[in-house]
């Protein structure tokens, strides 16, 4: 039985990776400093994660090392990050302090206390200047937002730990993650998380853009049959987790709209408005600038994933239809057991 530690194990994927594993039979170590993380995440029909989770911060020196220090950890999954694209722009700081100054705090432990295998949550954010489709791992424009480049980076020291020590860690870049526990109620919550809420309350969702934007997507349990694959490689390796698929925002809408038998027009908004909720980006001598926002909006994404079927023989296997069913069901069971109170960022 291997002994596993997870951070972020109280968020969307962190979450659903402890339960599969516990599944598994294996053993877990499980934190999450709860700045996103939600215990509703950690209740599953057939256990409870709740007295399970440790409330402790990646950053935190002398914590990180007693959990290496008590305990022969096999497995690394740092999953936890600072990850909605506008609170790494506001606070730039926290995201590198999380993203990159964390992940070394982690990695440092696992070379001295000698665990097998690092995986870390990475992103296919960081091909946002990239014009080349469906993007390889291997070459690609660096990034130009704090959020990818904040994981661009957490990766180069995951490369230097392998390069000088000999460890293995994977990467994993993963696409646009959906399914059950994607968290429909924070300030910006994920398209398709937020499209999903606006019709369970019967709202116009507003779109920004024409809707025509394409993205590629992953379902949560097909990234996790592959995070549970990569372990026995060794050395260093980035691996995109992506279903090669990529669909519009009014081509997702209209079938989660489907799905749910609503049938309520979007609304469109300018781009120039995308994060307005978050005004100290607008303010400031030198404001944030509409091309970047456009960019961001109407970023095209589609990743290619044979290298991971190659290497690891994984397929995808949840389609969207199937995923985004179940994402639904899982959104409304949730918004039906909070009441009213759910409502409090629409
Ligand atoms: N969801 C996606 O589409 C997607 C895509 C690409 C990459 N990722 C990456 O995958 C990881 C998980 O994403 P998610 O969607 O589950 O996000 P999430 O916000 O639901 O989960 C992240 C978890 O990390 C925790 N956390 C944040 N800072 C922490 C800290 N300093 N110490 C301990 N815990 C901390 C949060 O409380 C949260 O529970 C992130 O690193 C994210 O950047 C996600």
């Amino acid at each position: 039985m291997s002994k596993v530690l997870i951070t972020g194990a109280a968020g969307f994927i962190g979450s659903q990776l402890a339960y599969r594993l516990w599944k598994a039979g294996e053993q877990l170590v499980l934190i999450d400093n709860f700045s996103y993380g939600k215990q509703d995440n950690l209740e599953f029909p057939d256990h409870s994660f709740a007295d399970e989770v440790i409330r402790m911060d990646i950053r935190d020196r002398k914590g990180v090392e007693s959990l290496f220090a008590n305990g022969d950890i096999d497995y690394v999954y740092n999953i936890a990050g600072i990850a909605p694209l506008p609170d790494c722009q506001t606070d730039p700081q926290e995201a590198i302090d999380v993203n990159v100054t964390g992940t070394v705090n982690l990695l440092e432990n696992a070379r001295k206390y000698g665990i097998k295998k690092f995986i870390l949550a990475s992103t296919n954010a960081m091909y946002e200047n990239e014009t080349v489709f469906p993007t390889k791992e291997n070459s690609f424009a660096l990034p130009t937002l704090i959020y990818p480049n904040t994981k661009y980076t957490a990766e180069r020291f995951c490369e230097s730990y392998c390069r000088t020590y000999g460890m293995n860690v994977t990467c994993l870049r993963f696409s646009n993650v959906y399914g059950p526990h994607v968290d429909c109620l924070r300030k910006q919550p994920p398209f398709v998380a937020y499209m999903v809420r606006e019709l369970y309350y019967d709202r116009t969702p507003i779109f920004h853009s024409d809707g025509n934007q394409r993205r590629d997507y992953i379902y949560v349990d097909d990234l996790i049959r592959l995070a549970i694959l990569v372990r026995d490689s060794e050395g260093f390796d980035c691996v995109n987790v992506s279903s090669n698929k990529n669909y519009s925002v009014n081509e997702m809408y209209a079938i989660a709209s489907r799905i749910m038998g609503k049938n309520i027009a979007a609304d469109y908004a300018d781009d120039a408005h995308y994060w307005e909720k978050y005004p100290a980006l607008y303010s400031g001598k030198y404001p944030i600038k509409t091309q970047i926002l456009t960019h961001e909006i109407n970023k095209y994404s589609l990743c290619d994933n044979s290298y991971a079927k190659e290497k690891y023989g994984w397929e995808p296997e949840v389609d969207m239809e199937e995923g985004l069913k179940r994402l639904i069901e899982a959104e409304c069971r949730l918004l039906d057991s909070l009441g009213s109170n759910a409502d409090k960022n629409s």
